[in-house]
């Protein structure tokens, strides 16, 4: 139904109005009294074996819509109802910006991806801290994670005071903080990933989220999937170092590798991020490399490419607390969150796990790091380390339907 929706209106349209309207259809549909209440029941989750604890939160699940697509936090009540656990908004910056001119979203059909360059197009730190200020808190006010990045106009000198400006203004107001180094969209930002700049960088907005709230404001880095291996473990060893709470992986690539669409047509379209499909191998795999480094010491949170629920669980047990998807939701429409939370489920029953944390890092877990049998599945079913399932049985697709 909706990929003839999807092929009937808003593949003619322009990506950026297409993004829109259905973006104002959404927050229509939550705003009709009661109707909110019935979408949400048919597509968010009720199964007790998604609920996830991550980053000292408790949601309905695992799986949150990433930032980049409310970017203003004015649809969040919305996107809940379609199903995502969890919604990151932003990225927000210190002051007011445009972004790019437009055109600066591109939709690769045959690849089940999209090339980006809106340039952080937002209505700034103040603005988007009175829209929270502002939210009625109720029990069913879903988990807001608060993106912020660079005013592209600031020098790459004086990046440290417009972030701690974003943080002063709307750490109070997060469940949890992410700071975006890894956008490709803004000149220089991608600089400050390096070890040196980011140090001071994390270390003063730490410091501004606890000067402006009383409770620990939960805060992790965004990094992207054009870092180097080496560079991966840096950052992962400095959030240690500075007790982070997590990291996001990945933002979009400037990588242009692999895809189906006319290379004449990728090279028109010009610069970018690119995110979607050809995303999925590398998230994985720098996923792979933060959860050998950290060791589940670290919240994990993977996005880049997820499409289906075998791509969240391949994410869940190879060592993500959470996962996190965009571009697919583009071409799979309103029911993918109820896809995918179905598809966990069955996978969850079908490997045998109690609950979805019990699967977090089950591939890459050995027995010698099991030893407590409540780590892994109820004690009662688990009588010794051999019990533990291989995990090759795990990551076998059939073993998980
Ligand atoms: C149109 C668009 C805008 C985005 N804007 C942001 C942003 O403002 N901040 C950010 O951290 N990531 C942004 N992203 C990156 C996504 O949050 C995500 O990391 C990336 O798209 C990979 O996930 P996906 O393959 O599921 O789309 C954007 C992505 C897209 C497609």
């Amino acid at each position: 139904m909706y990929k003839f929706l999807f092929d009937l209106v808003f593949k003619k349209m322009d990506p950026e109005k297409a993004h829109h309207l259905a973006f104002f259809w959404i927050r229509l549909a939550s705003s009709v009294p009661g109707l909110r209440t019935l979408v949400r029941l048919v597509l968010a989750p009720r199964d007790r074996a998604l609920r996830t604890r991550a980053l000292g939160l408790d949601l309905p699940g695992p799986f949150g819509l990433a930032a980049g697509f409310d970017k203003n936090g004015v649809g969040i009540d919305g996107l809940a109802m379609l199903g995502f656990d969890y919604v990151e908004i932003g990225t927000i910056t210190g002051e007011p910006q445009p972004g790019n001119p437009a055109p600066r979203l591109f939709r690769l059909v045959e690849d089940r991806a999209l090339i980006n360059r809106m340039g952080f197009n937002n209505q700034g730190s103040a603005r988007v801290a009175a829209r929270l200020a502002a939210r009625p808190h109720t029990s069913s006010t879903p988990v807001i994670g608060v993106n912020i990045g660079k005013t592209k106009v600031v020098e790459e000198a004086d990046a440290v005071a417009d972030y701690v400006k974003s943080t002063e203004r709307l750490a109070k107001y997060a469940d949890y903080l992410v700071v975006n180094v890894s956008s490709p969209n803004t000149p220089g930002l991608r600089n400050l990933q390096a070890v040196d700049h980011l140090r001071p960088l994390l270390a003063a907005v730490r410091e501004a989220a606890d000067r402006a709230t009383a409770h620990h404001v939960p805060l992790l880095v965004k990094i992207a999937p054009d870092l180097a291996d080496e560079d991966v473990d840096a950052v992962a060893d400095l959030a240690l170092e500075l007790g982070l709470d997590g990291i996001i992986a990945t933002n979009t690539t400037i990588g242009r590798e692999g895809l189906r669409a006319d290379p004449e047509r990728v090279e028109e379209i010009g610069m970018g991020g690119l995110s979607g499909a050809p995303l999925k191998a590398r998230a994985l795999e720098v996923l792979q490399l933060l959860r050998a480094r950290t060791g589940g010491r670290l919240t994990l949170v993977s996005v880049g490419g997820v499409e289906t629920a075998e791509d969240a669980w391949q994410r869940i047990i190879h060592g993500a607390d959470l996962v996190q998807g965009y571009s697919a939701f583009i071409y799979e429409g309103p029911f993918w969150c109820r896809r995918i939370h179905r598809g966990l489920s069955a996978r969850i029953r079908a490997a045998g796990f109690r609950d979805l944390a019990a699967a977090v890092g089950s591939a890459v877990r050995d027995a010698s790091d099991v030893r407590d049998a409540s780590d892994v599945r109820d004690a009662s079913d688990v009588r010794d380390a051999s019990d533990v399932r291989d995990a090759s049985d795990v990551r076998d697709p059939k073993n998980a339907s």
